[in-house]
């Protein structure tokens, strides 16, 4: 049978496993590199102020995106909880993306203004004081420390190299809007824009 003379020719399996993955590669992957609606941002998507970036590596730091998701699926059952389904010109400026995998917690795509900000402070001092049946970690060190505003410019500058359009005056001043500002505070600043430019079924 051919496919035996495959299976015990590991040269000929291994060209034929080539073929068939850079197939699906080309198929599949290389049109998304042109395709317009998945490389540019969608109306109204603005860089992540350096305050908001700070939070945003907090919140990479303390590994909220092991049990939160930012990823929205087009299904009913998530639409109707989470609101609009998320669509790949939101994430254009998101260095490295932060969709996630695994939903202990909501998905966060758009908890952006639900909550006020002082839920959310409380929320992330301790979270059974305001969701008794709540398992999520308490975050008590977030309202002691301060940002660390010595690579807040180089942060900024880095992602302008790699094409978010931040001005020159933005980098400039990166630092120094974050400076003497508690962890918390960025933490929720990040939160509370998220997929706020998208929110017309909320
Ligand atoms: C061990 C898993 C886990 C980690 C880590 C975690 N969370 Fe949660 N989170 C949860 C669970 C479970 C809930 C639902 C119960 C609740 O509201 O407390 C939740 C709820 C939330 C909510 C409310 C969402 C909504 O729509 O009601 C926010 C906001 C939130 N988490 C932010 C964070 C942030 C920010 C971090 C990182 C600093 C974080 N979480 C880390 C598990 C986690």
């Amino acid at each position: 049978m051919k496919h035996e003379i495959i299976e015990k020719n590991i040269g000929i399996m291994i060209v034929l496993i080539i073929l068939t993955i850079s197939g699906g590669f080309l198929a599949e992957v290389v049109p998304l590199f042109f395709q317009k609606s998945v490389n540019e941002p969608i109306e109204g998507l603005e860089p992540l102020s350096a305050l908001e970036q700070e939070g945003r590596d907090i919140y990479i730091r303390e590994g909220c995106s092991v049990c939160h998701t930012q990823q929205i699926r087009p299904f009913r059952a998530e639409t109707e909880r989470y609101g609009h389904y998320s669509v790949a010109g939101e994430f254009v400026y998101d260095r490295p993306f932060l969709w996630g995998s695994k939903r202990t917690g909501p998905d966060l795509a758009r908890v952006g203004g639900r909550y006020s900000d002082a839920w959310q402070r409380q929320h992330l001092y301790d979270p059974r004081s305001v969701v008794p049946e709540s398992n999520m970690p308490a975050f008590p060190w977030l309202f002691e420390d301060r940002v660390d505003h010595t690579a807040t410019e180089a942060k900024i500058r880095t992602l302008q190299t790699l094409g978010v359009p931040y001005t020159d005056e933005q980098v400039a001043t990166a630092a120094e809007e974050v400076r003497g500002k508690f962890e918390i505070e960025a933490l929720v600043a990040y939160l509370q824009q998220l997929g706020t430019v998208i929110s017309e079924t909320r």
